[in-house]
């Protein structure tokens, strides 16, 4: 199987290193395709598999492309491949917002496969959502979901508006969880502990937390309980996120990002 990444900025060499890590691939089986002769040269050096800047060079022969470009540079990269992609090709889309639609009329192909991985994909700790158009078959899914875990854990869902909640969730979840622990360390630092302590004491937290939580059969509810004993120094602070609605707010954020998600795909 040829593999064929169209893009070589974070998520494109994180497939590409994802890939060749797993042994899912060899170099001599992944190419990349890069915008300009200059970084296929310099990427050329990594050697993580084969660098390229003309499509008529690496599109036709490849079995799977990977769409990894921006989504406002996705109707240029359209414009540059369409005249090289063949009938039975399977393409998979990380690009946010563009539709299987879209991407389908386009090129003119119908094995599409549409992806929404997340930043921890970058150390293989990530996790996709992803749906397919009707044709892929059963086999050629199997082989896409392969490929999608050497990234992380995966996600098939049956319609494609699961992909813009999903992007509300996992692909933005990131900078939620960011946020929170940037106030955290705030009011460590307020506290009066220094940069580094804070961003220890922080991460370490986090880090606890969520091992606990997947390591256990307990809900979220369930270990606040364990925390928050009655009159109890965890107890005030929840009930300060009680009273300014910090719950509520989450979810509406989380809404808000699911809407734009499915304006930007319009
Ligand atoms: N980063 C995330 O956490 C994340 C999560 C989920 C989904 N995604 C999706 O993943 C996609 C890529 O994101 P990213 O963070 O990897 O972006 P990025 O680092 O900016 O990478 C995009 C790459 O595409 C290249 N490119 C643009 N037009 C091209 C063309 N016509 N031919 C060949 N290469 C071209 C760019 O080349 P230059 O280097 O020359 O600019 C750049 O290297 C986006 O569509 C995004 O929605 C990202």
């Amino acid at each position: 199987m040829k593999i064929l990444i169209l893009g070589s900025g974070n998520m494109g060499m994180t497939y590409a290193q994802g890939f060749l890590k797993s042994r899912i691939v060899k170099a001599d089986q992944l190419s990349i395709l890069c915008r300009s002769y200059e970084k296929a040269n310099l990427l050329s050096q990594s050697h993580e598999g084969q660098f390229f800047s003309d499509p008529a060079l690496c599109v036709p022969e490849s079995d799977l492309l990977i769409l990894a470009v921006k989504p406002q540079d996705s109707d240029r990269l359209f414009e540059q491949i369409k005249d090289f992609v063949e009938p039975g090709q399977v393409f998979i889309s990380i690009m946010a917002g563009v539709t299987l639609h879209r991407i389908r009329t386009a090129l003119g192909v119908e094995k599409v496969i549409r992806a929404m991985p997340n930043l921890p994909a970058q150390i293989g700790a990530g996790v996709t959502a992803f749906t397919s158009s009707d044709l892929v078959t059963r086999i050629e899914l199997v082989m896409v979901q392969n490929l999608l875990s050497t990234t992380g854990k995966t996600l098939y869902v049956e319609e494609e508006r699961m992909i813009d909640a999903a992007t509300a969730i996992s692909g933005s979840g990131p900078a939620y969880v960011f946020y929170f622990m940037q106030a955290m360390m705030e009011a460590a630092r307020k506290m009066g502990f220094s940069d580094s302590e804070a961003e220890l004491l922080v991460g370490q937290t986090f880090t606890g937390a969520v091992d606990l939580y997947n390591k256990s059969d307990l809900s979220c509810a369930n270990w606040i309980s364990r925390v928050a004993s009655k009159g109890g120094t965890t107890e005030a602070a929840l009930k300060v996120f009680q009273d300014t609605e910090l719950h509520a707010d989450i979810i509406a954020g989380a809404e808000a990002a699911e809407k734009r998600a499915r304006e930007l795909g319009q």
